[in-house]
């Protein structure tokens, strides 16, 4: 085939330079070439063609066998220690955090309803509400709420996945990157006034995560499920100042599961001159929910052991 064409083409140009010799002009030589031309020219397209259905057809199959579970749960093992080893050789960690912040709420997004919040300068505590109630009175409205009793059945996570690497990792007792299973090592070293919180973000972990968290029945059935989850740890840590959490999804539900944590609620940029800074402390088996009107920042209750877990959701 490719020799055929090479000799067509030699032919091709030897007519061309007889067409040349014979004095024809360029006009009566493109008339006469014309029809071999455009042949040729259909002929490369059809093979292009070819080519881009086999590229399509190979592309389609390797992306179905990525998503076999066997397959990718393989391949994001592998992928994830390649990762790690690469790091000594390349800090390729600022571009997953920049993955994690993708979908992130951004300073200068305006919140339109301001006025929303003008009068709310403390949160309710609700005890036995239905799920229409919770949305109509305090979601749809951007008003926090504390709802008691909603997460009898969550548990405090253990048997972590010593490989998951969380997002917006933040400790005193850790620097550079970390994958969980040094996390732990380190904590079970640590054994005194320690604070560790992170985001998971990679969807093993959130799954793990919803098994020790699931979303409470007082919720809307219109909230998604949690697409990224949190954990709050703290021990005898001391401090004043708060600690932001920067969520991605516009609705939070913090969930405290032993102990107690300070939460405090400041108004988006936006709203500041309209609205006020609410601060308020979360009880064990209390359930905080919180819209993206407000910024989280979050204190550790100065003693004892305090656990939270946050689940972030969407409309
Ligand atoms: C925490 O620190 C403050 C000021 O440093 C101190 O007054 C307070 O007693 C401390 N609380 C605990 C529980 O240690």
């Amino acid at each position: 085939m490719r020799a055929n064409l090479i000799t067509i083409n030699d032919e091709f140009i030897s007519f061309q330079q007889f067409c040349q010799k014979s004095k024809l002009s360029q006009r009566e030589i493109a008339l006469i070439m014309e029809p071999l031309a455009t042949a040729l020219y259909q002929n490369k397209l059809k093979q292009r063609v070819v080519y881009l259905l086999v590229f399509v057809f190979l592309a389609t199959l390797i992306y179905y066998i990525s998503t076999t579970e066997v397959v990718s749960w393989h391949l994001s093992a592998i992928g994830r220690v390649a990762l790690i080893k690469l790091l000594p050789i390349w800090n390729w960690q600022h571009l997953k955090y920049e993955r994690c912040f993708v979908r992130d709420k951004v300073d200068f997004q305006i919140f339109l309803d301001c006025e929303l919040c003008e009068i709310n300068n403390y949160i309710d505590t609700e005890y036995d509400i239905k799920p229409t109630e919770l949305d109509d009175h305090y979601i749809k409205l951007h008003k926090a709420v504390i709802v008691k009793n909603a997460i009898t059945n969550w548990k405090i996570p253990d048997d972590f996945d010593t490989e998951w690497i969380p997002c917006k990792l933040s400790s005193n007792f850790l620097t550079g990157p970390a994958d969980m299973g040094r996390i732990l090592e380190k904590l079970s070293q640590f054994k005194n006034s320690y604070f560790v919180h992170f985001q998971n973000c990679d969807r093993q972990s959130v799954k793990f995560f919803r098994m020790f968290a699931p979303k409470p029945p007082v919720l809307p059935t219109r909230l998604s499920p949690n697409q990224y989850s949190w954990l709050l740890l703290s021990l005898d840590y001391n401090v004043s100042n708060y600690k932001k959490i920067e969520l991605i999804e516009p609705i939070a539900l913090i969930g405290q599961l032993a102990g107690y944590n300070y939460f405090q609620l400041k108004p988006r940029s936006n709203c500041e001159d309209y609205c006020q800074i609410i601060e308020v402390v979360l009880e064990e088996g209390e359930m905080l929910i919180v819209s993206d009107l407000y910024d989280l920042s979050y204190r550790p209750f100065p003693e004892g052991e305090n656990v939270a877990i946050i689940l972030e959701m969407h409309n």
